[in-house]
């Protein structure tokens, strides 16, 4: 019975008042172990902090205390070792790592339980969980970030077409296209600092829902966590997953950059743009057509948006009719946490990867930079600038000027004087200084426009944060 494998027994942790064991349905579906044995460490270190201040309290004894310490440090070594044995009769990872104890260390071991219960355990356990993948996630955006400002850098002066709709609009400069990724990572990280802060409040000693008539002492176990404090209200702290679900709600939005950034890898790479030239490390070949380097990595970081997303809804799903407290439904919170986690972690670092290796083709972004009639938008300018029309009126003139070259197949640089004098009279040979696309670019120098000089500017602040 000690390990509950006994199959007609009832629950040894609940089952007091049970005369009979869970059917076999009843058992599958209740247990959270095949997942949330994930939380052994967490487990552990919150049972060893909430002994400690027992025993400072004269809760349990300091004999007992040593006891439960030395028997969990005992677990997690078995459990590292992969010699640990879970139980699905045991439901969960508290009580198998309880029952385990018992088995360890004798009657010390139901002490422990004292003044706490499954609900703040869990709520606690899965914090510090969160909290640490937040961390880790932190870091790694740190390095995507860090690898953007290294391209951004070195194709400050890089001439790309920019674009709206996907039809080309203005040329602006590969160094400024990648800051705009920066400035989106640089949001989802500081999304992910802003919800560390959140969440820095220690669960544990809610107990199930009233918190407990045991003289505890709720600061020194947030203390000895790592927390900042304790929450504040025990009902709301058994009942909330918003650390949750802001951790899904910001894996969501850092998804969908990935996402999008993935896209645009995925047409940049195709021979028809050949904007960039993939690794070898981040592309895979056909099996059949042996000219091909498919951007596979790129496509399964968008593809993994549609997991994470699909976990936040699912999250919001289980939770938005939930009364307070603690409810089973909460369980299925882990999941969907951690399957994201896992999926955001490799998409960052895949793209991090992409981004690092990835060949920047200069002469092919140039020459399409040129063409489509990126500079329209420099000649209305220039004819306001000038000519003195009304920005309307110059906008006209310019259409007229965009459908001559049109017909005669050339590009707005290539018009002569006179056929654009032709267009409007106002015009001279000074325009030829605005139709190329360096002296589009190089003229965008308002704050956090694309000239290089503004360009270099925005990478030299985002590398003194970090
Ligand atoms: N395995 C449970 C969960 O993940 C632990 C909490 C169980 N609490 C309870 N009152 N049954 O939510």
């Amino acid at each position: 019975m000690a390990d509950g494998t006994d199959q007609k027994s009832s629950n040894q942790m609940w089952g007091g008042r049970f005369a009979s064991g869970p059917s076999a349905i009843m058992e599958e579906i209740n247990a959270s172990i095949g997942f949330d044995k994930k939380l052994y460490a967490q487990d552990i270190r919150g049972s060893m902090a909430h002994a400690a201040m027992l025993a400072e309290k004269g809760i349990i004894s300091q004999e007992d205390k040593d006891k439960i310490t030395h028997g969990l440090n005992t677990i997690l070594s078995e459990i590292e070792a992969g010699t640990f044995e879970f139980s699905r009769k045991l439901e969960d990872i508290h009580m198998n790592i309880e029952a385990r104890l018992a088995t360890l260390i004798g009657t010390a071991a139901g002490r422990l339980h004292t003044a706490r219960s499954r609900n703040d355990q869990v709520a606690l356990d899965f914090r510090l969980w969160v909290k640490e993948e937040l961390q880790k996630t932190e870091g790694m955006l740190t390095a995507l970030i860090a690898a953007f400002l290294d391209r951004a850098e070195e194709n400050a002066d890089t001439v790309m077409p920019g674009f709206t709709h996907l039809q080309t609009a203005q040329p602006v400069t590969f160094g400024h296209h990648c800051m705009a990724y920066v400035e989106m990572f640089g949001r989802d990280r500081a999304r992910v600092r802003h919800a560390i802060e959140h969440m820095d409040e220690s669960p544990i000693g809610a107990a199930a829902l009233a918190g407990t008539g045991y003289p505890i002492d709720r600061h020194m176990t947030a203390k000895a966590l790592g927390f900042r404090e304790p929450t504040r209200n025990s009902i709301d702290t058994v009942s909330d997953r918003d650390f949750a679900l802001e951790f899904l709600s910001i894996a969501s939005i850092c998804a969908t950059h990935l996402s999008r950034l993935a896209e645009e890898i995925v047409i940049w790479s195709t021979p028809q743009f050949g904007f960039i030239r993939l690794s070898d490390a981040f592309s895979t070949g056909s099996s059949i057509m042996p000219q091909k380097k498919n951007p596979d990595a790129a496509e399964l970081v968008r593809a993994k948006t549609g997991r994470i997303n699909g976990s936040l809804i699912a999250l919001l799903t289980v939770m938005k009719g939930l009364p307070l407290a603690y409810s089973k439904d909460m369980q299925e919170d882990k999941e969907q946490v951690f399957d994201a986690a896992e999926s955001l972690e490799l998409a960052i670092a895949a793209m991090t990867g992409m981004i690092r290796d990835l060949e920047v083709r200069k002469d092919r972004m140039r020459a399409a930079a040129g063409s489509g009639y990126s500079t329209a938008t420099d000649l209305a300018d220039w004819l306001v600038r000038e000519a003195g029309l009304p920005f309307r009126d110059a906008h006209h003139v310019t259409g007229n000027a965009v459908a001559l070259a049109e017909k005669k197949g050339c590009d707005l640089a290539d018009l002569s004087l006179e056929d654009l004098q032709a267009i409007h009279p106002g015009i001279t040979k000074g325009v030829f200084d605005v139709l190329s696309v360096e002296a589009s670019v190089a003229s965008r120098t308002s704050f956090g426009g694309t000239a290089p000089s503004e360009v270099k500017k925005q990478i030299a602040w985002w590398r003194g944060r970090n």
